[in-house]
């Protein structure tokens, strides 16, 4: 593999079988650029209750029905697909590798979880 790119590995495990049991999604990037996690999950006209995500445990979006929630050094640099649970990162640097997880509530209920890990590498 190419050392110069960054290696996102999405494992979202689930307990509705309507999204399948486990998805695995890989995504290229480079420093400075942008990455986008990206859920398999089908775009819903019905939509999630909430949809968080954080990185080493720490919380960057948080979004319900009635508003969303961006930690302050994220504001200019993130956008979340509500349709999908994705999330997008821009402007790349290092310290943005990390452990990064979602939890997502469809409209279902049935609480949908993911991780991916995230490892930055200069150009
Ligand atoms: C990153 O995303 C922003 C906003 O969509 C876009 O303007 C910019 O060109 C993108 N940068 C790269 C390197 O893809
Ligand atoms: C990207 O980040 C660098 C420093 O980390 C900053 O100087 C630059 O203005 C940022 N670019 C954008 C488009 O936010
Ligand atoms: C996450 O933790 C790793 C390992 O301690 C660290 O290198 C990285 O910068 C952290 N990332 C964030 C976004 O806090």
């Amino acid at each position: 593999m190419n050392p110069n790119f960054i290696r996102i590995s999405l494992l979202l495990l689930t307990t509705d079988l309507c999204f399948g049991n486990i998805i695995d999604v890989r995504v290229y990037g480079t420093h400075g650029k942008n990455a986008t996690f990206t859920t398999t999950i089908k775009p819903t006209s019905d939509p999630f209750f909430s949809v968080a995500w954080a990185v080493n445990g720490s919380f960057i979006i948080t979004s319900t029905i009635s508003n969303t929630i961006v930690e302050p050094k994220y504001a200019d640099r993130t956008t979340l697909f509500r349709e999908t649970g994705s999330m997008e990162l821009r402007n790349l640097t290092n310290e943005d590798s990390g452990e990064y997880t979602v939890h997502i509530i469809p409209a279902s209920g049935h609480l949908i979880s993911g991780a991916a890990v995230l490892e930055v590498q200069h150009e």
